[in-house]
């Protein structure tokens, strides 16, 4: 029996996103948001919750390192807010809103916590929005300058940056199915958004290359897709599946082209241009950061527009609050995956966790959340397996450092390993917080054997 033991030098960290812990969304000059917007818009969020106060990580940023210090944590992964820098999206910069990351960078950094930078996790300036937002093609000149301002500010202290979070989430939520912000529901608006997105951010990681001197990748959130059933039909939607969330970014940002199924998906609407663009939307990162948080397995459906497949519950295993299956080995089979299909770009897992319910704080500080738990054991053993493999896997970044807004959910679901109480803002770490400091510690021998 060998004990677990991740590499030396192996980035262990928890992440975040600006719209979703900060508050004080309009402080210091900062201009509004797609989010905000959007968020007090009615009925767009459950319970019309807002990011307005959040976890207060705005004014409580220092208290928030001081945390990250004591759970052990060797980096963090945030976002920075565009409209904090930019009020009106391009043109002004506003000193103060760069100047609240510069104070959180250089906290992470005297307590020996590597920042790790997303510099578009959904946060749209307003203004931008009003002139077209994701649709303008102009968006990739915007976010480059907002990008290379940034880069400006940061880069002597940031040693790893991202362009976009989750872009296919950007482009299905935002503007297929209407979710999230801007609440768009237009297929022939999806692919135009994409495209931009991905031109947004080979131009950005263009820029970067002529002024920054760290590492500049890309998140994409993969969600392994299995046929349900050896039917031909059950195989073809398999692969539409896979290529409108898994391949749609990394295919053109990595091989220089779009998959074809996605022409198939979206038939009249697909742009021509896109495909003529799409050698220019390879370009070479140093990092690719992974999401997972579930698998799906998939059958052929034809009333499910544009993609035509739809998803097979499989009612014997464990779900999360989300209602997403858990299912750990998916994740050594996308890292395994990703190696095969694109090479050996050096890999971060950038996000994965799970919401489940929490007990109340019990007396003496105390949330007992066993599921999450098992779920960290889990994932992180799914992990190791895929370095064992032979796959280039660097980081591991647990969703969430904090219970936060997720989203069109509000605060009803909790993925925080430190749990928030909205009212006071007083934090009390989890056991999974625990359980997580003691895997660091001891480089992964705290989740056991390798051999089971
Ligand atoms: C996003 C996070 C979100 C998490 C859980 C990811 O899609 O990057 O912002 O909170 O998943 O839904």
């Amino acid at each position: 029996m060998t004990d677990i033991r991740f590499p030396d030098g192996f980035l262990w960290g928890a992440a975040t996103s600006a719209y979703q812990v900060e508050g004080s969304p309009l402080a210091d000059g900062a201009g509004v948001s797609n989010w905000h917007r959007f968020s007090h818009t009615p009925r767009m969020t459950h319970n019309g919750d807002t990011g307005d106060v959040a976890c207060d990580h705005y004014r409580r940023w220092a208290d928030d390192v001081a945390l990250m210090a004591d759970l052990g944590l060797r980096a963090y992964r945030f976002s920075i807010s565009w409209s904090r820098v930019f009020p009106e999206g391009t043109g002004r910069v506003n000193r103060a809103g760069l100047d609240f990351y510069e104070r959180l960078v250089d906290a992470l950094l005297e307590r020996g916590i590597a920042p790790n930078a997303t510099l578009y996790h959904w946060d749209l300036p307003a203004a931008l929005d009003d002139r077209g937002g994701w649709l303008n093609p102009d968006v990739a000149g915007w976010f480059t300058d907002y990008a290379t301002t940034v880069f400006r500010a940061l880069d002597d202290r940031v040693p790893m940056w991202s362009t976009l979070n989750e872009p296919w989430v950007v482009m299905h939520a935002g503007y297929m199915v209407g979710e999230h912000a801007p609440g768009h529901r237009s297929t022939w608006e999806a692919p135009r958004v994409s495209h931009n997105l991905l031109r947004a951010h080979a131009a950005a990681v263009r820029a970067y290359r002529s002024i920054g001197r760290n590492r500049i990748g890309l998140v994409v959130n993969l969600e392994p897709k299995y046929a349900a059933s050896d039917r031909p039909e059950d195989v073809a939607a398999q692969a539409r599946a896979e290529a409108y969330m898994n391949r749609h970014y990394l295919d053109p940002a990595l091989l220089g082209r779009y998959p074809d199924e996605l022409r198939e998906i979206f038939g009249e609407a697909w742009p021509a241009h896109a495909d003529a663009e799409a050698a220019d939307l390879r370009e070479p990162i140093d990092w690719l950061g992974i999401n997972y948080y579930t698998r799906s397995v998939t059958r052929d459906d034809p009333s499910d527009l544009p993609v035509r497949e739809g998803r097979v519950r499989q009612d014997r295993h464990t779900h999360t609050e989300m209602g997403w299956e858990v299912h750990p080995p998916a994740l050594t089979d996308v890292l395994v995956w990703v190696r095969e299909r694109y090479g050996d770009v050096p890999l971060y897992i950038t996000e994965n966790g799970a919401a489940f319910y929490d007990p109340p704080v019990a007396r003496g500080g105390e949330v007992d959340d066993p599921l999450r738990v098992a779920y960290y054991r889990d994932h992180l053993r799914a992990a190791h397996e895929a370095i064992r493999r032979g796959v280039d896997l660097r980081g591991y970044f647990a969703w969430s450092l904090l219970d936060n807004f997720e989203w069109s959910a509000g605060f009803a679901k909790r993925f925080g390993l430190v749990h928030v109480d909205l009212e006071t803002q007083t934090r009390t770490p989890k056991r999974s917080a625990r359980f997580y400091g003691d895997v660091i510690r001891t480089h992964g021998a705290a989740l056991g054997s390798a051999d089971g």
